[in-house]
């Protein structure tokens, strides 16, 4: 039988995983792929890290850079991360140098993935990456594979799990912010610093990769992202009244033949497919023709999860599977317009904290008339207390454009309290 030589580099909670998972899996991969995965290489920051499995000198790599030029490697897992550093050098070494890379590293496939992809088909060589996005979720294969036959319209869903997990948890566990972040990185979904999960920018990685694989497009880094960081328990709890759940959802559909690519947090009705999803799973909904609606739902992290979804991209090398990175050959890749998503239109949910006196209501459905922007419902909840009141108004479907204004020109009134809050909704 065949044999393929693998160096992994990056021996982290994943690294160490799938290690351990191919030493233990080697024979049923080998008879499932009709050729042996050889763990000839591994190396770290770090040989002296506490591990729960020996290094021998045989195996250890001093100079994680050697794998790159190593004429017994075949292939090389990279699970350091980042897009940049030793990450970005170690992969574009081994792809000039003709070595197959499988790679979990979002941020590098979003960064540099149309000039990495391009080396890689140049020297007929794979270059592989189903777990940098959504963790067990086979969302890449199945773009590129199973999805084969259809034209993708729309993809989206929940791509990160750490501000799923808060968010979920702010709603059914009553706890505030700090407390649940802590359990997510103890439970290691969160980043060690979180606040790509937050802002939205992990999304936002992963939303330009399947942006890429679904539209046939080079990668496009004109995206709308806002993160969870404004969402107080007191939206969660008016969304709830008004039959919405909130989520941070990623979005990328094409619209007239542009392509509008955003993440923010979205109300979405609470009987929604989508607002089910609760804790720390992803999941990510496909629409295309001839197929209609698919969803995949699962883990979106963790190494147990990241494995099955590295395991996948070595078993497809191991087959001799040679594919474009992205599908399709970079020549045939489309340079789409992107749009800035000012011109979509969207009905929104908007929180005005208020002095509680005269004439503000007024003042405020005026600056929505002004903006053309129509009122479909309003409630207002006084605080006696604190003599201010808060104004939560959800509109019908208006310009982007007009809804940004409208919080700006409210939000600099003399009644203001407190920035006013923007959140979109989704009907899907
Ligand atoms: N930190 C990410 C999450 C997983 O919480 O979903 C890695 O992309």
């Amino acid at each position: 039988m065949k044999k393929l030589n693998i160096a992994i580099v990056g021996l982290g909670n994943i690294g160490s995983y799938l290690y351990k998972y191919l030493i233990k899996n080697k024979k049923i991969l080998a008879k499932k792929n009709n050729c042996i995965p050889i763990i000839k290489f591994i190396s770290a920051k770090s040989r002296n890290r506490k591990r729960d499995f020996k290094i021998t000198d045989k195996i250890w790599l001093n100079n994680y850079l050697d794998a790159a030029k190593s004429k017994e490697i075949d292939l090389i897992v990279e699970l350091i991360g980042g897009a940049e550093g030793p990450a970005k050098k170690l992969v574009f070494d081994a792809l000039k140098n003709k070595k197959h890379v499988v790679t979990a590293n979002k941020a590098l496939i979003a960064k540099y993935g149309d000039v990495l992809s391009k080396i890689a088909e140049k020297n007929k060589v794979n270059l592989e990456f189903e777990a940098s996005v959504c963790g067990g979720v086979p969302i890449v294969r199945s773009l590129k594979e199973s999805l084969i036959a259809n034209k993708i319209i729309k993809v989206f869903g929940i791509f990160n799990g750490t501000s799923n997990y808060i968010l979920s948890s702010m709603d059914n566990q009553n706890k505030n912010f700090n407390e649940v972040l802590n359990n997510a990185q103890k439970y290691g979904y969160a980043e060690s610093n979180p606040s790509a999960d937050l802002n939205g920018e992990d999304v936002a990685a992963k939303l330009k990769i399947l942006s890429s694989l679904c539209f046939n497009s080079f990668i496009n880094h004109k995206i709308h992202v806002e993160g969870i960081k404004d969402i107080d328990k007191e939206d969660i709890d008016n969304a709830n009244k008004l039959g919405y759940k909130i989520k941070l959802l990623g979005f990328s559909e094409i619209i007239n033949k542009k392509i509008y690519q955003r993440v923010h947090p979205t109300l979405i009705k609470k009987s929604s497919y989508i607002a089910s999803i609760d804790g720390v799973l992803n999941a990510v909904i496909i629409d295309g023709k001839p197929v209609g609606r698919s969803i995949i739902q699962g883990e979106g992290a963790g190494p147990s999860a990241t494995t099955s979804a590295l395991i996948s991209d070595i078993s497809s090398i191991l087959r001799g599977n040679i594919k474009f990175p992205f599908s399709i050959s970079n020549k045939e890749r489309k340079k789409i317009n992107f749009s800035e998503i000012r011109e979509r239109y969207f009905s929104a949910y908007l929180r005005f904290e208020v002095k509680d006196i005269q004439g503000v209501l007024s003042n405020i459905t005026k600056t929505f008339a002004n903006n053309n922007v129509s009122i479909k419902r309003i409630i207002q909840n006084p605080n006696k207390n604190k003599g201010s009141s808060s104004i939560i108004i959800i509109t019908h479907s208006s310009k982007d454009k007009s809804l940004n204004k409208i919080i700006k020109q409210v939000g600099n009134k003399y009644f203001i309290i407190k920035k006013p809050k923007l959140i979109r909704i989704d009907d899907n």
